[in-house]
């Protein structure tokens, strides 16, 4: 393969910062405890989608199904000269969009529908790649083809009368499952054989299944039966409900364990409500530094007012191990260890800083907070890096040193963060590509509003490389980034053999990967790894390929 052109994308890079962890501030602690400062936060929120929906912008039947368009000079024109299907974008081509109405959730009547969580899963004896969608009325499931079509294949509908003010699901993968939860009162958490999507025959139309004979089970153990979002540790074989309210139950709404080692007949462990409410978390096998918890089981809680560190081996006496905040906290919302085989770093999102203007991100530039987890005990704040573009960073989880975050009007947003272990300070962060699914925000000062628009969740670890990003107005989006990365584990390079390489001067300081090849000459089959079809025959003026090496095993 020859590479022509050698593109340099003189984009963001992120600027190092120095970043302090805190105690939870204790008098505020008990705002958040009752659910005051969520309750602004979602009262914000619906404020919003009701002056969409009044003005119809909810409606996603208006938005028609989208073809494959490549990223050219920062602009994916899906139809060209219509600036509502214009979108922005970085080293990301799009290849389909299919709106929520044709995925089985409709406008109906006052009450106003929305995107929210999305997740994929791969048949492992075929390859043959699948989605689950949430929507208002309930979770579509569709195929992803090999030339990044969506195929619709069928529709679970939600198992309890719909709330306008219960919008959305939370949807994981255990095993070849799906589990679905939602706010809804009495909705518990569905369990989903992906497995029956093999036999479907798309000509006939997607099917709807049935809610009771078409679950493998279902969960309805919960003190309302909803829940705000569902975690799943698959190694261990359990699920945790994390938000479901109400705060005042036993369990205080933080994380309520479930046996999945038969899905069939979900039962619930124990629960730990010691630091209430429980936004998100993420539980894994400890696999880290910390010797004092090797073979523990830890979950990682994002709390709203701080990062709370579970150890949860015995799921009837689990027991927080920490609970640390940091300057510029406003609502602790989500976040990724950097590498589950090795729990040293993590990335946390706040999802209130932006919007009151809060630390670091007091311009309404996203921030996402590095965290050095290394000490369970004594976690540090290290640093943080700041999006290039105006929003909200929202649910991100990162895939060999690629962090991929929705960030509501600045769309999906990929940042190589496999420098954080040489650099926590975030420094050395870079935007590696993007796809801004909200057009409608573009012109405003810095890019974007500050506002609960556009991308909900993504998923992105299909091997195919199909990103699928699932929106809050339209439907879903089918994208893939050119070149996976122009650093970190996919290619690494080190600044300056970079510099040298490209003879660029003027590079961003700090940023050595901020690069790709403009001309990409076969998007469709792009190697994860493309570093020895594309980069290697490149590198002539390189000093050494160790350091590449290095990067690569370190990255
Ligand atoms: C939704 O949009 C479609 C297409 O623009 C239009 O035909 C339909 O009347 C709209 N429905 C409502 C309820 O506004
Ligand atoms: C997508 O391609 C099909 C087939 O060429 C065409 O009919 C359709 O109008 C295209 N859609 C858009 C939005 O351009
Ligand atoms: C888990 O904790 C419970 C309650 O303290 C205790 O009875 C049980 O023995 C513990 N299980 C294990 C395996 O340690
Ligand atoms: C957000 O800002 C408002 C208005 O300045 C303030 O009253 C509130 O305490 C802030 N909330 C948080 C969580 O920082
Ligand atoms: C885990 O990561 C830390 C920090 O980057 C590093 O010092 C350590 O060597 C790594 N351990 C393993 C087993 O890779
Ligand atoms: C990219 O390279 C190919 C093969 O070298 C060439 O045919 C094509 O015209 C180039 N495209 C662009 C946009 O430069």
């Amino acid at each position: 393969m020859h590479v022509k052109t050698i593109g340099v994308a003189f984009g963001f890079c992120a600027v190092g910062a120095l970043a302090k962890e805190k105690a939870v501030d204790m008098s505020r602690h008990a705002e958040y405890k009752s659910g005051a400062v969520m309750g602004r936060v979602m009262a914000h929120k619906f404020e919003q989608w009701e002056a969409k929906l009044a003005s119809g912008a909810l409606n996603s039947t208006q938005w028609p199904r989208l073809n494959y368009t490549k990223c050219v000079d920062g602009i994916a024109a899906a139809i060209p000269g219509d600036p509502l299907h214009t979108f922005r974008c970085k080293n990301m081509d799009l290849y389909d969009f299919v709106n929520h109405a044709t995925l089985g959730s409709p406008l109906s009547t006052e009450e106003g529908q929305t995107g929210s969580s999305i997740w994929g899963w791969t048949d492992p004896k075929s390859q043959r790649e699948f989605i689950a969608v949430g929507m208002y009325q309930g979770t579509a499931f569709a195929e992803v083809s090999s030339k990044g079509r969506l195929i619709n294949l069928g529709f679970l509908p939600a198992p309890v009368k719909l709330s306008p003010y219960a919008l959305w699901k939370e949807i994981r993968s255990y095993k070849h499952y799906m589990l679905i939860g939602s706010e809804l009162e009495e909705h518990g958490i569905q369990i989903f054989d992906m497995r029956k999507l093999l036999t479907l025959n798309p000509k006939k139309g997607p099917v709807t299944f049935s809610i009771d004979k078409d679950v493998t089970g279902h969960f309805k153990d919960l003190p309302l039966g909803r829940t705000h979002n569902v975690v799943i540790n698959e190694d261990l074989q359990y699920a945790v409900a994390v938000g479901a309210a109400p705060r005042e139950d036993a369990c205080g709404a933080g994380l309520i364990f479930i046996d999945l080692k038969d899905p069939s007949k979900p039962t619930r462990l124990g629960c730990n409500g010691q630091d209430g409410y429980v936004h998100d978390a993420q539980c894994l096998k400890y696999r880290g530094p910390d010797r004092r918890y090797w073979g523990h089981d830890i979950c990682y809680g994002y709390n709203e007012d701080s990062l709370t560190i579970y150890d949860v081996t015995n799921k009837s006496a689990s027991s927080i191990i920490s609970s640390t905040s940091y300057d510029g906290a406003a609502y602790t919302h989500q976040g990724w260890v950097l590498n589950p085989n090795n729990q040293s770093f993590l990335l946390l999102d706040d999802e209130l800083d932006e919007v009151n203007a809060t630390g670091p991100a007091a311009a309404g530039y996203p921030i996402t907070y590095i965290w050095d987890i290394r000490d369970l005990k004594h976690p540090k704040n290290t640093g943080y890096y700041k999006a290039a573009n105006k929003g909200i960073d929202h649910n991100q989880y990162v895939i060999n040193g690629l962090s991929y975050q929705s960030s509501y009007g600045a769309g999906v947003r990929v940042y190589d963060v496999s420098s954080i272990p040489r650099d926590p300070t975030g420094g050395s962060v870079c935007e590696t590509a993007y796809f801004d699914t909200y057009p409608e925000d573009d012109k405003e000062e810095g890019g974007g509003v500050v506002g609960f628009a556009g991308s909900w969740a993504s998923y992105g670890w299909f091997e195919s490389g199909f990103v699928v990003v699932n929106t809050i107005e339209r439907g879903v989006y089918v994208v893939k980034m050119t070149r996976k990365g122009g650093g970190g584990v996919g290619g690494g390079m080190l600044e300056e053999e970079a510099y040298e390489m490209l003879d660029v001067k003027s590079w961003h300081e700090g940023c050595e990967q901020d690069f790709f090849f403009s001309n990409e000459s076969a998007p469709q089959t792009t190697s994860f790894f493309p570093f020895r079809t594309y980069l290697l025959p490149s590198l002539q003026r390189l000093k050494t390929l160790r350091n590449i090496r290095n990067r690569l095993l370190h990255g």
